[in-house]
C-alpha cells in the first residue's frame, strides 16, 4: 500500500511518448506565453481588492507576493529544465517524491488553472461591462453575477466560449495572436503609469498601512492586513508556471525554458511595482477599492476620460491571452495525467492539430459555469491556494533533488537554493495561511473529493512506470 502511494515516475518523455504534442513553440513565444499570462486581472483589477484589505500598503503586499513567486519561479525553472514533460508541478512531484503527492499536486493544478480561467474572464468582464453597455446597451444585470446585484455574468461566459474555439484551432496560432496583445497590454499599462505617476500625492499614502501586517477579522467581517492582500495580489503575478506546461512541445527546452520563466516573470514585477506605486498615489485608496475596472476608474478621476477608455479596451482586447494561457495549461496537466492513467486516458485524445478536444470542451463548460455566478475575489482566493499548492510541492522538489541527486546536470541552477527555496516553501504556507478562512475551508473539500477519486479510480488505473 505505501510502496504504490509513494511510487515515482520516472521520465523520459521523448521515450514515455505515444500520443505526441508537436514542437512548435521557441522561446520568444514562451516569453510572450509567460507575460501574456502573467500580466491581466491581477494588476488590472484584484489591485482594487488589495487596497481595500490593505490600504496603500497594497504596495507592500505586491513587494511580498512578488518575492515569494520570484523565489518559486526560480525553483520551477531549475525543475521545469530537470524534468521537461509535459505537467509541471504535477510530474515534478511524480518524479521526484511519489504519486499521492502528485496527484494532491495535480488535483490543485486543475483548480487553479479552471478557476484562473473563471476569474480572468469575470475580470475580463468588469472592463467590458461598461463599453458593452454604453455601446450596445446591453443591460447591467446580464453583464453581472448575483453579488453585485445582476443574473449571470455572461461576457464572461462569452468569452471563454471564444478563447476555447481558438484553442481549438491550433497552439502555434494562438500563440502567434497571443505575441501580439501582449504587446497591446503592456503598452496599455505604459500609458496608465504615464498618466497617473505625474500626479503622485504623497497624502495619497497617509496612513500608509491602516489595517497593519498580519491577516485579521475586520469588524466587518471582511480578512484584512497586508497579508491578507498579498494572498488575493499572489494572483497577480503566477503564470510562468504555464510555460512549464508546454515543455513538450518547445523546440529547445534546455534554454527557452529558463529565459521564458525568469525572463517573464522579473519583466512582471518590475511593471506591477510601477502601477501600485502610480495607483495608489494618484488617489486616494478608497476611491478604487473593490472597483470592477480600478485602473479606468483612476484614469477618469484624474479628468483623463480617453485614456480611462484606451485601457479598457485594450484591457479587453488583451486580457484573453491570460485566458488562454491559462486554458492550454488546464488542457496539458489534464492530458498529462490521463496519459499516466489518473485520469481517464479516452480524455488524453489529441486531434491532428495536437489539442486535446474532449478535455478542452469539458473544461469550458465548467469554467464558464463558474464564471458566471460566481464573485472574481471568491474564484481567485480559491485559484491561489490551488497554486500555493503546487508552488510548494515544487520548492520542495527542488531541494530534494540537491540533497538526492547533487551532481545531476542542471541547466539552470536556483541561486543559493535553500535560501531561496525556503522563502518559496515558507513564504507559500504563509500565504496560504493568510488567504480567507473560507477559501481553505474549500480548498480542503476539493482536496478531500480529490483523494476519493484517488482511491477509487486514479490508483487502480496508474499506467505501469
Ligand atoms: N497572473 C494572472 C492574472 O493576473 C493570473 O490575471
Amino acid at each position: 500500500m505505501t510502496d504504490s502511494l509513494l511510487r515515482r515516475k520516472s521520465v523520459l518523455p521523448e521515450t514515455q511518448e505515444g500520443s505526441g504534442l508537436a514542437r512548435t513553440l521557441g522561446w520568444p513565444h514562451l516569453i510572450a506565453l509567460g507575460v501574456g499570462a502573467i500580466v491581466g486581472t491581477g494588476i488590472l483589477t484584484l489591485i482594487g481588492v488589495g487596497a481595500d484589505k490593505a490600504g496603500p500598503a497594497v504596495i507592500l503586499s505586491f513587494a511580498v507576493a512578488g518575492l515569494i513567486c520570484a523565489c518559486a519561479a526560480l525553483a520551477y525553472a531549475e525543475m521545469a529544465t530537470m524534468i521537461p514533460a509535459s505537467g509541471s508541478a504535477y510530474t515534478y512531484s511524480y518524479v521526484v517524491i511519489g504519486e499521492i503527492v502528485a496527484w494532491v499536486v495535480g488535483w490543485s493544478l486543475i483548480l487553479e488553472y479552471s478557476l484562473v480561467v473563471s476569474a480572468v474572464a469575470v475580470g475580463w468582464s468588469g472592463y467590458a461591462a461598461p463599453l458593452l453597455q454604453s455601446w450596445a446597451g446591453v443591460p447591467m444585470a446580464l453583464m453581472q453575477g448575483p453579488e453585485l446585484g445582476g443574473i449571470v455574468n455572461l461576457p464572461a461566459i462569452g468569452i471563454i466560449a471564444v478563447v476555447a474555439a481558438m484553442l481549438l484551432y491550433g497552439t502555434r496560432e494562438s500563440a502567434t495572436v497571443n505575441a501580439i496583445l501582449v504587446v497591446v497590454k503592456v503598452v496599455a499599462l505604459a500609458v496608465f503609469v504615464a498618466v497617473a505617476l505625474p500626479a503622485f500625492d504623497a497624502a495619497n499614502l497617509e496612513p500608509f498601512s491602516p489595517y497593519g501586517f498580519a491577516k485579521h477579522m475586520g469588524p466587518d467581517g471582511v480578512e484584512r492586513g497586508v497579508m491578507a492582500a498579498a494572498a488575493i495580489i499572489f494572483f497577480a503575478f503566477y503564470g510562468f508556471d504555464a510555460i512549464a506546461t508546454a515543455a513538450e512541445e518547445t523546440k529547445n527546452p534546455d534554454r527557452d525554458l529558463k529565459i521564458g520563466i525568469v525572463g517573464s516573470m522579473l519583466a512582471c514585477v518590475v511593471i506591477y511595482i510601477l502601477v501600485a506605486v502610480a495607483a495608489v498615489g494618484a488617489v486616494v485608496y478608497s476611491r478604487f477599492a473593490n472597483s470592477p475596472e480600478p485602473l479606468a476608474l483612476i484614469l477618469r478621476q484624474l479628468g483623463q476620460p480617453l485614456a480611462a477608455q484606451y485601457l479598457a479596451v485594450s484591457a479587453v482586447i488583451a486580457l484573453p491571452t491570460v485566458i488562454l494561457a491559462f486554458f492550454y495549461g488546464q488542457s496539458r496537466i489534464f492530458f498529462t495525467m490521463a496519459r499516466d492513467g489518473l485520469l481517464p486516458q479516452s480524455l488524453a485524445r489529441v486531434s491532428a492539430r495536437g489539442t486535446p478536444v474532449r478535455i478542452t470542451i469539458f473544461t469550458a463548460i465548467v469554467v464558464a459555469i463558474l464564471a458566471g455566478f460566481i464573485p472574481l475575489g471568491e474564484l481567485a482566493a480559491l485559484a491561489n491556494a490551488g497554486t500555493l499548492a503546487a508552488f510548494t510541492a515544487v520548492s520542495i522538489c527542488m531541494l530534494i533533488l540537491r540533497r538526492r541527486a547533487p551532481d545531476a546536470p542542471r541547466t539552470f541552477r536556483t541561486p543559493l537554493p535553500w535560501v531561496v527555496g525556503g522563502i518559496a516553501v515558507f513564504g507559500c504556507i504563509y500565504l496560504f495561511v493568510s488567504l480567507p478562512v473560507k477559501t481553505q475551508i474549500w480548498f480542503a473539500v476539493w482536496n478531500v473529493a480529490g483523494i476519493g477519486v484517488y482511491f477509487l479510480y486514479a490508483r487502480r488505473n496508474a499506467v505501469a512506470l
